[in-house]
C-alpha cells in the first residue's frame, strides 16, 4: 500500500482531511465549519493521507507563538491528528508525523507542541510530557477561603463583541509571564473562544464572559456556563469554568471568589488548571477540589540547538547534552549550551537523553533529576545533573497551557 502525504489543496479536501480525527468525534463534514476552521488553521498547513487517491487521514499544525521561560518562540501547534478505522495501524500516522516535522523543520519552526488524545502515541515521535494540568469538581458547601477576603472590583458581563476587545488583552499579560500559552489572533478569538455554537453547550447554558475590573482597569475575565438541575427541591446545578484568567495573584482570588459564589451552584467544575493554582492555598479545604493530574502540552524540539538557543536560563554555566532523537536524527548528537547559545560540540557531554526528555524540561515543567529518577536522562559526568538542573531552573511561573487544541 502506497500512503502519499501532502497539504490539503481546497475546502473539499480539507474536510476529508479533517474527519481523519472528527468521524471519532461523531461530526460530519461540514463546509461552514471547515472554513471557519481554515482561518485558523491554512489549508497548506493541514496535511493529508492519501490510499490510491482517496484521503484516509489528517494531520494539521496550527503556525503558533508559543510563550516559553524568557520570551517566545514559533511553534507548530499539532492538532486534528487522526487516521479513518478502515487503515488503522498500517504506519499512516508514522508517515504523517514523519511529513509533518520535514515541513515543520523547513519552515524554521523550533518546536512542536501538542495535546494527546493517548499518552501512549507520541513518544515515539519525539515528544515529551512538557506539562501537567488537573480538573476539579468543587462542592459549594466546601468553596470557603482560608482567610477572611474582602472584593475590592466589581464584576460585569460583557456581550460578545465586548469580548471580543476585552479578553485578548488580559491574556496577552498573562502569556507574557506564563510558558505554555499561546498567542491568540483575532480569528482564534471570535471562532474558538468567543463562538458558542449550540452543539457544543454539552447540555449547558450558553457562555457567559464575565469581567473583572478593579479601580476601573480590567484584570480578569471568566469564561463559564450553568448546567441547570434541581432534585427534591434543591439545586443540583454544576457551574462550569471554561477559563479564568487574571492579572495579578488579587484578581486571580477575586474572579474565582466571584465565580463560588454564583447561586444555585452545587458543584464548580474546571480543568486544563496549572498544577501549582492559587486555589491550593486560598480554599480553606484544598483536598475537596479532588484535583485531578493528567499530562498537559507535549513538546517535541524539531531543532535542538534553534530551540535550545530561544529561552532563557538560570546561570550561564556551560552544559554538554548528548541527544538521541531516531526519528529526527538530525538532532543527534552532542550540543554545547552556554550562555544562552546552543551549539553543536565534541566536548564530552554531561548527559545524555532522548529529544523527549528535552521537551520535557523546555518549558520548566519538569528538572532532569526528575527525569532521571524516571530513567529518562543519563548523568555521564559527575554533577551533570545539578549542573544542568541549576541552569534549567525555573525562575517564574510552570508552564500553563488553559486550552486544548
Ligand atoms: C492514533 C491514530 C492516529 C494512530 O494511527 P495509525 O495510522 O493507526 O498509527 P500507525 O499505524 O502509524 O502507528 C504508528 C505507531 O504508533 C502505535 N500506535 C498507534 N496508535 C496508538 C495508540 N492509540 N496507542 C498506542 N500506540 C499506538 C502503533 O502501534 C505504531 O507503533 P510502532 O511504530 O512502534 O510500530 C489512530 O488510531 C486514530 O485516528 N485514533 C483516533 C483519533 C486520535 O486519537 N487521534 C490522535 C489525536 S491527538
Amino acid at each position: 500500500m502506497a500512503i502519499d502525504v501532502r497539504p490539503t489543496k481546497d475546502l473539499e479536501e480539507f474536510q476529508q482531511a479533517f474527519l481523519g480525527i472528527g468521524q471519532y468525534f461523531g461530526a460530519e463534514p461540514n463546509a461552514e465549519r471547515a472554513e471557519r476552521f481554515t482561518k485558523n488553521l491554512p489549508l497548506e498547513r493541514m496535511l493529508a493521507a492519501l490510499d490510491g487517491g482517496r484521503i484516509v487521514g489528517g494531520a494539521g499544525s496550527f503556525p503558533f507563538e508559543l510563550a516559553v521561560p524568557g520570551g517566545s518562540v514559533s511553534c507548530a501547534g499539532v492538532t486534528v491528528v487522526g487516521v479513518y478505522p478502515t487503515h488503522r495501524r498500517r504506519g499512516i500516522l508514522r508517515s504523517m508525523m514523519r511529513a509533518q516535522l520535514d515541513d515543520v523543520r523547513e519552515r524554521g519552526e523550533p518546536i512542536a507542541a501538542l495535546w494527546a488524545s493517548e499518552e501512549s502515541i507520541y513518544g515515539r515521535y519525539g515528544y515529551g510530557t512538557a506539562s501537567l494540568t488537573g480538573e476539579i469538581a468543587l462542592a459549594r458547601e466546601h468553596n470557603e477561603y482560608a482567610h477572611a477576603f474582602v472584593p475590592r472590583g466589581q464584576v460585569r458581563f460583557l456581550t460578545f463583541d465586548e469580548a471580543l476587545e476585552q479578553l485578548p488583552p488580559i491574556w496577552d499579560r498573562a502569556f507574557e509571564r506564563t510558558p505554555g500559552m499561546f498567542r491568540r489572533a483575532r480569528p482564534w478569538w471570535e471562532h474558538r473562544i468567543v463562538a458558542d455554537p449550540a452543539e457544543r453547550r454539552e447540555g449547558g447554558g450558553p457562555k457567559r464572559f464575565a469581567l473583572l475590573e478593579v479601580d476601573g482597569q480590567a484584570q480578569g475575565y471568566a469564561i463559564y456556563r450553568h448546567h441547570f438541575s434541581f432534585d427534591e427541591g434543591s439545586s443540583t446545578s454544576r457551574l462550569v469554568v471554561n477559563e479564568a484568567v487574571a492579572a495579578t495573584p488579587e484578581a486571580t482570588a477575586e474572579l474565582w471568589r466571584f465565580l463560588l459564589d454564583i447561586d444555585w451552584t452545587a458543584t464548580l467544575s474546571a480543568d486544563l488548571l496549572p498544577i501549582d493554582h492559587p486555589l491550593f492555598f486560598l480554599l480553606d479545604e484544598p483536598r475537596r477540589m479532588k484535583f485531578r493530574v493528567s499530562d498537559g502540552l507535549w513538546v517535541r524540539l524539531v531543532d535542538v540547538g534553534q530551540a535550545l538557543s530561544s529561552r532563557s536560563y538560570a546561570n550561564d554555566r556551560e552544559l554538554v547534552l548528548d541527544v538521541l532523537d531516531s526519528f529526527c536524527p538530525w538532532n543527534e548528537g552532542r550540543w554545547k549550551l552556554a550562555g544562552g547559545t546552543c551549539e553543536r560540540t565534541d566536548d564530552d557531554a554531561d548527559l545524555r537523553c532522548d529529544v523527549s526528555a528535552l521537551g520535557s524540561v523546555y518549558l520548566g515543567g519538569f528538572t532532569f533529576g526528575e527525569l532521571a529518577r524516571g530513567l529518562r536522562v543519563e548523568e555521564l559526568r559527575d554533577g551533570g545533573l545539578e549542573r544542568a538542573d541549576a541552569v534549567f531552573r525555573r525562575q517564574g511561573a510552570g508552564p500553563w497551557c488553559p486550552e486544548i487544541f
